[in-house]
């Protein structure tokens, strides 16, 4: 048994702010964002919450997939910015859809969680114990960005993608290779509430993001190509058979030197980030859903989607769509 996606589906707060609207609160300009990231814009949320953004991503992969709320048997959320600390995002997007028999759970794993979501998804669906899962990727990393920090604020944006995977004779997802190294956490971290318990001092502030970026930079470059082969050579496929390379959508360079350290033209990496910015966890599926929206993905097409994030965390899979 495979597991094959069969509908995407994403969504965007409506508001957006350009560089030249972040260069009226931090000490910064559209020529230095473009040129170090590729960012020109970003989706920021006014009334859209991580949950609101989530059920609409969900509602319309499930349309598109013409799967009904009521068959699916896990709803995975990846996040880092859920709305509630408990209970998940998953439980509450549960509720808003009808997914009524799901087992539904939240997974943390930042910009490579939706990868994570997939990677679980899949081993239950072959594992015969799923037949349908809804994988949802969803983010409002605007509530943890500090935005007095320039060197982070101008790097990220709000959205969610979502996609339902099922149980299929047919190829679907031909292999994974994904992994983690706790060592490096610090290097990409937001602390959590301060501990006001009667034992604690008090004075504590939530944390915002914090990021060494040169350190990401160095990782991200140097990891995304070798999971990426690792996920080639399981699959006895070659960097040459596939049409698309999805990575995370960080950074314009990072993308333009994994292509090279892949041999691979850039015309084969495809980017939103320049509309989107760093979605984090929601930026896989959503690139994903705006390509099958606009008709890029033909079946039979070979597909790897590649992340990289806090923890640190990885990931490749290689699919064909
Ligand atoms: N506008 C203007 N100047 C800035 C800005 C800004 N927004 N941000 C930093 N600078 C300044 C710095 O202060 C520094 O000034 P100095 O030379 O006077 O000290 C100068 O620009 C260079 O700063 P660097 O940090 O060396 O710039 P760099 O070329 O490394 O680019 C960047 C920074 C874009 C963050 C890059 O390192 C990067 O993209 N890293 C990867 C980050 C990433 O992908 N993060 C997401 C991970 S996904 C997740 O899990 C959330």
């Amino acid at each position: 048994m495979n597991t094959k996606i069969i509908g995407t589906g994403y969504d965007l707060p409506a508001f957006t702010a350009d560089n030249d609207y972040l260069a009226t609160l931090v000490d910064t300009s559209d020529e230095w964002i473009v040129e170090r990231t590729g960012i020109r814009v970003r989706h920021l949320a006014k009334e859209e919450t991580t949950t609101s953004m989530a059920v609409q991503a969900a509602r319309r992969a499930l349309e598109h997939a013409g799967v009904s709320a009521e068959d699916i048997g896990l709803l995975i959320v990846a996040t880092i910015t859920g709305d509630t600390e408990t209970p998940s995002t998953a439980c509450r997007v549960q509720a808003e859809i009808g997914a009524h028999k799901a087992v539904a759970f939240d997974i943390n794993a930042a910009c490579s969680g939706f990868l994570y979501g997939v990677h679980v998804a899949d081993a239950f669906i072959r594992s015969g114990i799923y037949r349908n899962a809804l994988v949802i990727g969803a983010e409002t990393l605007s509530k943890i960005i500090d935005w007095t920090d320039r060197s982070t604020c101008v790097l990220f944006g709000d959205g969610a993608g979502a996609a339902v995977l099922c149980a299929a004779e047919e190829p679907g997802i031909l292999s994974q290779s994904i992994g983690s190294n706790g060592d490096k956490w610090e290097v990409l971290a937001c602390q959590g509430r301060p501990n006001e318990n009667p034992l604690c001092e008090k004075g504590g502030k939530p944390g915002y993001l914090t990021m060494d970026g040169q350190e990401v930079f160095k990782f991200a470059v140097k990891t995304v190509p070798v999971c990426v082969e690792e996920a080639l050579e399981d699959a006895g496929v070659t960097a040459d058979d596939v049409k698309y390379f999805l990575l995370h959508q960080a950074n314009k360079r990072i993308i333009q030197a994994v292509a090279k350290r892949l041999g691979q033209p850039e015309e084969k990496f495809p980017m939103n980030l320049d509309q989107c910015g760093n979605t984090s966890a929601a930026s896989l599926p959503i690139l994903l859903a705006q390509m099958d929206e606009q008709g890029l993905l033909q079946k039979g097409d070979k597909l790897i989607l590649s992340g990289f994030g806090a923890g640190l965390t990885w990931g490749a899979c290689l699919l064909e769509w």
